[in-house]
């Protein structure tokens, strides 16, 4: 991440104390209010449950606070950051002239689509919670919902139904095409793909991406090796992309994208599509065969390093550089979530130190007893 400028009475420096102060406060609360804590039959000291909900600070202030002093502005011409395994700060430009240069607010919502519910709250509603037994999936959907919080973007977290006759991600268009109407942009993401950035919102990678009004769906590409040339390869050896992570955008064009995709599998306008219904990849192979070859100007397809993979990957170079999906590995999605946390939660720790805030740092010019 990239400090803010440091001076010491910056307006960010306030708010970072501010934010802060905030924080030791809400916490300060529940810590003297602990003693009325329901401690469950099965939990260690560790995962004691706050059972009464009016206790519990509103996550949505605590990480909007948390991480106002760190947050980019959606045109901030360049964006500089510590880049997996690379010894100096990079920096990223914008190009000129960004079209996105306000926070779009409750206009994006941030998706989360599953069949099944989440594993954690069944152990939450028999008193258990600890960070360091949370699955992935749930370590991935909590991320999003911090990552619209801190942004004040809208959340929702669809359970779909299971269909009968097909594999299960095959929610995606339908669930998409009944929510793109309230909404501007829909940001959606597996449970196993997640902001590498939570400070850095999604109106400054759309104009990173140049992202246009015409795009109805922007998507990463897959990988593509030699060793394995057909397995993300559709039928025109053209590499598929990956509906992992996808920006759907309110346009003209896009309910209608959305119906032939969900669909494809009748045979009807697409022959031959319902062989996708159970293989791999599904409804992203239906995409990538069929739906793109219709609307080629109203996809974007960005490259793998972008939005797709994760660190140690080296093949196609994706390396997650914005959006991170762990094909494998998938608990290290928690580590992103919580180096994110840890940084925005550090830093005003950091910049006391640095300022001697409270004058808590002291001088001993002679080491002698007093
Ligand atoms: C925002 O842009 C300015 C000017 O290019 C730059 O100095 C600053 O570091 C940027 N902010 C972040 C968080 O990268
Ligand atoms: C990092 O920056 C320093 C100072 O500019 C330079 O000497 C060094 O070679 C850089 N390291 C890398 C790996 O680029
Ligand atoms: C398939 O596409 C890749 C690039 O994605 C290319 O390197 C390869 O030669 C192509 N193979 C065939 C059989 O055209």
């Amino acid at each position: 991440m990239m400090l803010p400028p440091t001076s010491a009475r910056s307006p960010l420096f306030a708010l970072a104390v501010t934010a802060g102060a905030v924080l030791i406060f809400i916490f300060g609360l529940l810590a003297w209010q602990s003693p009325a804590q329901v401690s469950f039959p099965h939990a260690s000291v560790h995962d004691e449950v706050v059972t009464d909900s009016s206790r519990t600070p509103a996550a949505h202030d605590v990480f909007r606070l948390l991480f106002a002093p760190m947050k980019v502005e959606p045109a901030n011409a360049t964006f500089t950051f510590y880049d997996e395994n690379i010894e100096n700060l990079t920096t990223l430009r914008l190009p000129a002239r960004p079209r996105y240069t306000k926070n779009m607010g409750k206009d994006v919502l941030v998706l989360d689509l599953e069949t099944r519910p989440l594993e954690s709250t069944k152990q939450y509603k028999e008193g258990q919670y600890d960070w360091t037994k949370l699955n992935h999936v749930s370590g991935g959907v909590f991320s999003h919902y911090t990552y619209a919080q801190v942004h004040g973007y809208d959340y929702k977290f669809i359970r779909a139904h299971e269909f009968e006759d097909r594999h299960a991600t095959w929610i995606k268009p339908s669930a998409l095409a009944q929510h793109i109407k309230n909404y501007k942009f829909i940001v959606f993401l597996d449970a196993d793909a997640t902001f590498r950035f939570m400070h850095l919102p999604i109106e400054w990678m759309l104009n990173y991406w140049k992202i246009e009004p015409m795009h109805s769906i922007t998507m990463a590409l897959d990988p593509w090796s030699v060793e394995e040339a057909d397995y993300n390869s559709d039928r025109f050896n053209r590499t598929y992309a990956n509906t992992g992570f996808m920006v759907v955008q309110n346009n003209a064009k896009i309910m209608e994208i959305l119906k032939a995709w969900h669909e494809c599998p009748d045979d009807t306008r697409y022959p031959g599509c319902s062989y996708w219904k159970e293989p791999k990849f599904h409804e992203q192979s239906a995409f990538g065969e069929h739906i793109r070859y219709d609307y080629e100007k109203y996809v974007k397809e960005l490259p793998c390093a972008e939005a797709n993979g994760f660190p140690g990957v080296t093949v196609s170079d994706c390396q997650g550089r914005f959006v991170r999906h762990y094909w494998f590995d998938k608990a290290n999605i928690k580590k992103d979530f919580r180096d994110n946390v840890m940084n925005a939660l550090t830093l005003p720790i950091q910049r006391m130190f640095a300022e001697n805030a409270g004058g808590i740092i002291h001088e001993q010019v002679e080491n002698v007893l007093p």
